[in-house]
């Protein structure tokens, strides 16, 4: 993790809705946990009780319910929350915290236009508002952010197909969705270092193997 001292390693799955990152989680975590590696699951928004309230507000109901101002201070609020009594305890014992998104998917969601405006006199929400936010409140990135890359036509799929409650983002269209995975490009542009993109197409054994290559260089150092 940068900064703070920690020693074990951070990791977050990135990507669009359905590019099949919570099974790839899932999978990595069983095979690390064979290894005997001390392994925490968890994700956002939530990973801690306070943080799981709040995913209740922002994932439930209808597209409009939020301000985009508003969701993206409630997303940091559910992070702080998340990063104080989860990731930071378990990083601190030396863990490896496998995190189902972090702060690249507000970025990416709420950092850039759904409806561009502010409220009256009030600044809208843009990507410098949510990166300024986040060094203020947050501070932290993972040390390793594997991006799932997919045709997001065939991501929408998979996740309608899983059904739910939690669909208040996958209800917002196409074209919104092709801007997600262009953007998540470009963050792993910005941060070289520290992220890497999976190709999700294709067959789940196949991914895997990607997914185990992106990590096998970072384990080496815990
Ligand atoms: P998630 O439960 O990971 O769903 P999926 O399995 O489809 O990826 O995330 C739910 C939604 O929350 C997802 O559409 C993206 C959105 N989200 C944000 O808009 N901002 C955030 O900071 C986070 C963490 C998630």
């Amino acid at each position: 993790m940068s900064g703070g001292g920690a020693r074990g390693l951070f990791v977050s799955f990135e990507g669009g809705d359905g590019a099949g990152k919570s099974t790839q989680l899932r999978r990595l975590a069983e095979a690390l946990r064979d290894e005997g590696r001390d392994v925490v699951v968890t994700r956002e928004p939530g990973g801690a009780p306070g943080a799981e309230e709040i995913r209740r507000l922002v994932l439930e109901g209808e597209p409009g319910r939020w301000s985009p101002v508003s969701e993206l201070l409630l997303f940091n609020a559910a992070r702080r929350d998340h990063v104080e009594r989860t990731i930071l305890p378990a990083l601190a014992r030396g863990a490896v915290v496998l995190c189902d998104r972090f702060a690249d998917s507000t970025r990416v969601y709420q950092g850039a236009a759904r409806d561009v405006a502010g409220a009256g006199p009030l600044p809208g929400p843009d990507l410098a508002m949510a990166d300024a936010l986040h060094a203020l409140v947050i501070g932290i990135e993972p040390d390793l952010t594997l991006i799932f890359d997919i045709d997001p036509e065939v991501g929408l799929g998979r996740g309608v197909a899983r059904g739910g409650e939690e669909l208040r983002f996958e209800r917002l269209g196409l074209e919104f969705h092709r801007q997600v995975r262009a953007r998540f490009r470009a963050l792993a542009e910005r941060f070289p270092d520290r992220c890497r993109i999976v190709d999700a197409a294709g067959e789940p054994d196949a991914v895997f193997a990607r997914v185990r290559a992106a990590l096998a260089e970072r384990l080496a150092e815990v």
